[in-house]
């Protein structure tokens, strides 16, 4: 019995850690293919609109978001006509979700 808790202990630990990683995930995406035109804090740059404290992000579903991120936001169909650039369809694998949760994490703040 007591190593039935010991290892379930030790299951708690693994999940609180690979959940951890995949927060991390999301911001080394970010970092590499979308803090270019985001911004390092997600404040914005001339070429793509703040994502911090961003209403779109706080009121549109996951799936909403990642349809934007990977099929991007060009041409007649661009909300921000103040940016000249739109957002390119951005090609990701399965790493969306973790993506996903990182703009969360920047939308709070
Ligand atoms: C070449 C510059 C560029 C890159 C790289 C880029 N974006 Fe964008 N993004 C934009 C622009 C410009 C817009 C605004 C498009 C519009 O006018 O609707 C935008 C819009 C968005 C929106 C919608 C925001 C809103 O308020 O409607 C999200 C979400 C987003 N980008 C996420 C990302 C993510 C995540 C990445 C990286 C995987 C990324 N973008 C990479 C330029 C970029």
């Amino acid at each position: 019995m007591k190593k039935f808790f010991t290892i379930a202990a030790l299951l708690a630990v693994c999940v609180g850690f690979s959940s951890q990683a995949m927060a991390a995930d999301g911001g080394a995406i970010y970092k590499s293919k979308c803090l270019m035109c985001h911004g390092a804090d997600g404040k914005g740059t001339a070429m793509g609109v703040a994502l911090a404290g961003s209403e779109f992000i706080a009121s549109s579903s996951d799936r909403v978001i990642a349809e934007v991120i990977l099929k991007g936001r060009e041409g007649d169909v661009k909300k921000y006509k103040n940016i000249a650039l739109g957002m390119p369809a951005m090609k990701l694998s399965d790493d969306t979700g973790a993506l996903v949760v990182y703009l969360r994490s920047l939308a709070v703040k």
